[in-house]
C-alpha cells in the first residue's frame, strides 16, 4: 500500500475468524470533518475528497454518490430512502469500486482480482474499464447468467472456477497474491467509498444523525461502511449521536442473526437458498466487526423470510420503485419492525440495486407469485 496516500488516516485492524492468522483492516480519519471543505460544485460523492485517502489526481469516477434521498411511506411509517439503485452501475457498489480502483491506478496497478458475481464485481468490472486497468472477475461455474452479461460488457476476463463459492474465493486469493486484490471485502479502500452514504444523509438532512438507519447485511460492505462515516461525524462533532444500527438477513440465509440471538459459530452456517441473492453470505469474514458495530449502537439484527421478500418486491412495483429483490429485503425489514419504531423517529435506509439487473428473477416472480 501506498503509505502516502494513507497519512492522516489509522489503519484499524480486527478479527478474521476465516483465518484467524491473519487480520482485516479499515481506515479511520483522523483529521476531523468540516463541513467548509466540502467541494459543493462536485455532485458526486468526490465531493467529500477532502476525507477519502486518494490523491486528487488519481480519482477514477463515473459520476456515482450524491443520490436522492427521498420519503416514503410504508403503511403507518414514513422512512428516508437513498435512491441508491440510480447508480451508474446500478448499485450502492459503486461507491466503494470508485474509490478502490482510485486507489489501484495510485499504485500503478494495472491487472485487479474480484470474486464476486454480483453487484461488486459489476461495479469493480467498470471501474476497472473507466481507470483502463485489467480486470479478471472469478466466478462459480454455475453462476446465473443475469449480471455475468453486465461484466463482461465492460471488457473484464469472466474466470468460472469448478466448484462452490469457497472454490471461487481460493482461486481468486491465489490471483490475487501477484496482482491487486479489488476485493469489496478484503479491500479497505473500498470501505473509503462506501463511509460517504453516511457523510450524504447527515448532510441531507442538514447535518443531523437518523435515529435510526435500516441496512442489509451480506458482507457488510455498506453496514461498516456507513458506520464509519457515522462515527467520524461524531467525533468531528457534526452529529450529535450514533444512530441505531439495525441489519437485515434473509431467514434462510441469517449467520449473523443466529449468532447474535443464539451463539451460533458464524463459520457454521449453511445458506439454505433465497431470492435475495445479495445478502446470501453464509460467512462473512467481518462478521465480528458486524456484530461489534450492530452491539454498539444498540442495534439488533432481524430476518425475513421469502414471502415477506415477495410482498414487498411487489408492493414497491405498485409505488412505481423497480428495485432487485434484494432491495425489497431490506424495506420488508422496515415493515416488518413499524411497531416497535416510533412515529416520530427518524428512520433512514436504501433501495440497494435496480430491478433492471435482475430482470430473471423479475420474470420469475411475475409469473409464479405474482399476488
Ligand atoms: C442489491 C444488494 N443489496 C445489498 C447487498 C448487501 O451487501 P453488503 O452487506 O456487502 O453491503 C448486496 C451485496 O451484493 C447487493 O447486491
Amino acid at each position: 500500500m501506498n503509505s502516502e496516500t494513507i497519512k492522516n488516516f489509522t489503519a484499524t485492524s480486527h478479527a478474521n475468524w476465516k483465518n484467524p492468522g491473519s487480520k482485516l483492516v479499515y481506515f479511520e480519519c483522523n483529521s476531523p470533518f468540516s463541513v467548509a471543505d466540502i467541494d459543493t460544485d462536485n455532485k458526486s460523492l468526490w465531493r467529500y475528497k477532502h476525507n477519502i485517502p486518494i490523491n486528487e489526481s488519481n480519482i477514477i469516477s463515473l459520476g456515482e454518490g450524491l443520490s436522492p434521498l427521498i420519503k416514503i411511506n410504508l403503511g403507518s411509517l414514513t422512512a428516508m430512502i437513498k435512491q441508491e439503485q440510480l447508480f451508474p452501475t446500478g448499485s450502492y457498489k459503486d461507491r466503494g469500486a470508485t474509490v478502490m480502483l482510485s486507489h489501484a491506478r495510485s499504485v500503478n496497478a494495472t491487472h485487479v482480482i474480484q470474486d464476486s458475481s454480483g453487484n461488486a464485481g459489476c461495479s469493480v468490472a467498470a471501474y476497472s474499464a473507466a481507470a483502463k486497468i485489467n480486470c479478471d472477475v472469478y466466478v462459480p461455474e454455475d453462476t446465473s447468467p443475469a449480471k455475468l452479461t453486465q461484466i463482461a460488457l465492460y471488457g473484464a476476463n469472466l474466470i468460472k472456477v469448478p466448484g462452490d463459492r469457497t472454490a471461487t474465493a481460493e482461486a481468486a486469493l491465489l490471483a490475487a497474491q501477484n496482482n491487486y486484490y479489488a476485493s469489496h471485502c478484503y479491500n479497505p479502500y473500498f470501505y473509503e467509498g462506501t463511509k460517504t452514504f453516511a457523510y450524504e444523509i447527515c448532510e441531507q438532512l442538514n447535518w443531523t444523525a437518523p435515529d435510526r438507519v435500516i441496512l442489509p447485511a451480506g458482507n457488510g460492505t455498506i453496514l461498516i461502511g456507513a458506520w464509519l462515516g457515522f462515527k467520524h461525524l461524531l467525533k468531528s462533532k457534526i452529529i450529535s449521536h450514533m444512530p441505531m444500527f439495525i441489519a437485515v438477513q434473509a431467514e434462510k440465509c441469517s449467520p449473523l442473526y443466529e449468532a447474535w440471538f443464539n451463539n451460533m459459530p458464524i463459520n457454521d452456517y449453511k445458506n439454505q437458498g433465497t431470492i435475495a441473492e445479495g445478502i446470501a453470505i453464509e460467512s462473512p469474514i467481518r462478521g465480528e466487526l458486524m456484530i461489534d458495530i450492530i452491539k454498539a449502537t444498540g442495534g439488533s439484527f432481524i430476518t425475513v423470510n421469502e414471502e415477506e421478500i415477495i410482498e414487498t418486491f411487489f408492493e414497491l412495483g405498485k409505488m412505481g420503485y423497480y428495485v432487485e429483490p434484494t432491495s425489497a429485503a431490506t424495506i420488508a425489514g422496515i415493515i416488518k419492525l413499524k411497531n416497535s419504531i416510533n412515529r416520530d423517529e427518524l428512520v433512514v435506509s436504501l433501495f440497494s440495486g435496480h430491478g433492471l439487473k435482475s430482470g430473471d428473477k423479475t420474470a420469475y416472480l411475475m409469473q409464479e407469485k405474482r399476488p
